[in-house]
């Protein structure tokens, strides 16, 4: 079990107490909204609709002070290895120039030079149509995150399609209709050794056929894996071990979305990110974004029992937002097992969610009525100069609406007083009221973004990361590795072998049967 914070066991006692419902809570204190609201980089960050009495609120950061979260930031900035289970450090804030290290900056400095340059060159060159961007998990969300979010500012200068599964639909879609005389495919990789990216760079590099010399890059921390796999030296482009997969959108692994939309644009992102490393960094932790949020989280999931989390942007352009938040926080946070090996009391929330308002109209019913409460984020832009005002609007009252639904919800009594006023029977009335009937009192965050474009892209996805972070010292778990896939991936190449042809391997009953079915289907 987790070493046990005096605060951890007052905030037990305050959950068992109870706090006031959400409506007495804005009754009793008008200023709610504004205290427990924060803004930076153009981010305007409301818990005041999370179930966080003023007490609670303050024992939470009594927590985190306790859980030695400023020392944790301060070695994460350094560059001090807290990723001890791969003994690496973890310098992703260093990508946007936040770590005062010379040697890790000079290399930073130098493959932006170098991505930048290529990037321009190709587009100056206008010899190409299309990128082709293979990779999959923290080397395909991020750049799929990104190239909506430009495109909120900017026309993309060549078309960019991903090919991320195993499945051949992926990469044959995505080759569908392209020419590879003026394609570029871009493999990212940081391990060069992935499974499905290896196959579909082996399909790509097929179909490139004589271009592939000139028309395949690669970019990888696994640089000799891209020469034998036969990339062009020329055409591999580094990153680097502490830069984690989920963490790498701000390296090369970004290198399509340059030549797309361009590197000044890519530029844009970083300093929003380095905005908001800055804010992470020097705030004190009353008054950090990423800290309020993980302390949020922590409230949800370990005092008010909240295992999910929905995450529902209002714009289409941050559609793969859950996507991408369901690897940085599930991958870095779903651990069992603390830094000394003991058990971990529950860890990350279960992300899932999708774009308002279409998530209105497929699992908000579960949000409002179902068995049990479901936190939210909510995303809104306030203002998108390529949508049209009244789309914009209509969206924010959909946002503003649902968050203001789960808080004040319907009385039975006040179902029955609008049945009756529209002349129900009573009859019907006694049928239909518990159904109409609203339990409100349900939390969640509402995240405002003053527009979206790059930088303020940046600073959001950067205020993810460091949620995520805090909440891991809070737990005492280590964000940054991922062995929990390991397993899968191990299995996987056995079956592989045992349906190409290779020997039988040793499995559970159902596994062979399911082995079994498929090779016969295969023989047959
Ligand atoms: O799914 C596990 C994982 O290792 C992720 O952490 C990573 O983002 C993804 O696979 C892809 O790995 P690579 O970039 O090495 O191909």
């Amino acid at each position: 079990m987790v070493k046990r914070h005096a605060n951890w066991d007052k905030l037990l006692v305050l959950a068992k107490q109870g706090v006031a419902p959400l409506c007495t809570l804005f009754e009793n204190d008008p200023a709610r909204p504004a205290r427990m609201t924060g803004t930076h980089s153009g981010l305007y960050v409301d818990i005041s609709k999370q179930l966080i009495s003023r007490d609670v609120l303050q024992t939470l950061f009594a927590l985190a002070h306790e859980a030695g979260v400023e020392k944790r930031r301060a070695d994460l900035f350094a560059g001090k290895p807290i990723n001890t289970t791969e003994n690496r450090a973890v310098m992703h804030p260093a990508l946007r120039g936040s770590c005062d290290n010379a040697r890790i900056n000079e290399q930073v400095t130098a493959m932006g030079i170098r991505t930048r340059k290529f990037a321009q060159d190709i587009r100056a060159r206008g010899k190409y149509k299309a990128v082709l961007h293979i990779g999959i998990g923290g080397s395909d969300l991020g750049p799929r995150l990104l190239v909506d979010g430009f495109a909120a500012s900017e026309r993309p200068a060549l078309e960019l399609r991903f090919a991320n599964n195993v499945d051949g639909a992926s990469i044959n879609d995505a080759l569908n209709g392209l020419d590879p005389k003026t394609t570029l495919v871009v493999m990212v990789s940081k391990t060069f050794t992935t499974l499905e990216t290896r196959m579909n760079g082996v399909a790509a590099r097929d179909w490139l056929g004589k271009y592939a010399q000139d028309n395949m890059i690669a970019v990888t921390a696994n640089r000799d894996g891209a020469l034998i796999f036969g990339v062009n030296p020329a055409q591999i482009f580094a990153f680097w071990d502490w830069v984690g997969g989920r963490f790498s959108l701000w390296s090369a692994v970004s290198l399509s979305l340059q030549l797309v939309y361009g590197p000044d644009m890519f530029d844009e992102l970083l300093a929003g990110a380095a905005d908001m490393d800055a804010h992470f960094r020097d705030a004190e932790l009353e008054n950090n974004l990423p800290v309020l949020l993980a302390l949020t989280d922590i409230w949800n999931r370990n005092f008010l029992g909240c295992s999910g989390r929905a995450v529902v942007p209002y714009a289409r352009r941050l559609r793969k937002l859950p996507a991408f938040l369901q690897q940085l926080e599930m991958e870095s946070n779903g651990k069992s097992v603390t830094l000394d090996g003991h058990m971990a009391p529950p860890t990350s929330q279960i992300i899932f969610g999708d774009e308002g308002s279409n998530a209105q109209h497929a699992f908000f019913q579960y949000l409002h009525q179902g068995p049990d409460v479901v936190p939210v984020d909510f995303i809104a832009v306030l203002c998108d100069a390529e949508n049209r005002p009244a789309h914009t609007s209509a969206l924010l009252a959909n946002c503003f609406a649902q968050s203001e639904a789960l808080v004040v919800g319907k009385t039975e009594a006040q179902v029955r007083a609008e049945l009756k006023a529209k002349g129900i029977a009573a009859a019907d009335i006694d049928v239909l009221a518990t159904h109409k009937t609203f339990p409100g009192n349900r939390p969640s965050t509402t995240i405002v973004l003053e527009r979206l474009d790059a930088r303020s892209l940046g600073a959001l996805i950067a205020l993810f990361e460091h949620k995520v972070f805090v909440a891991s010292v809070i737990w005492n778990i280590n964000a940054f590795d991922q062995w929990g896939v390991e397993l899968g991936k191990e299995l996987a190449g056995t079956i592989l072998d045992e349906l190409q042809g290779g020997a039988d391997g040793e499995h559970d009953s159902s596994t062979s049967a399911l082995i079994a079915l498929a090779r016969n289907h295969q023989a047959s």
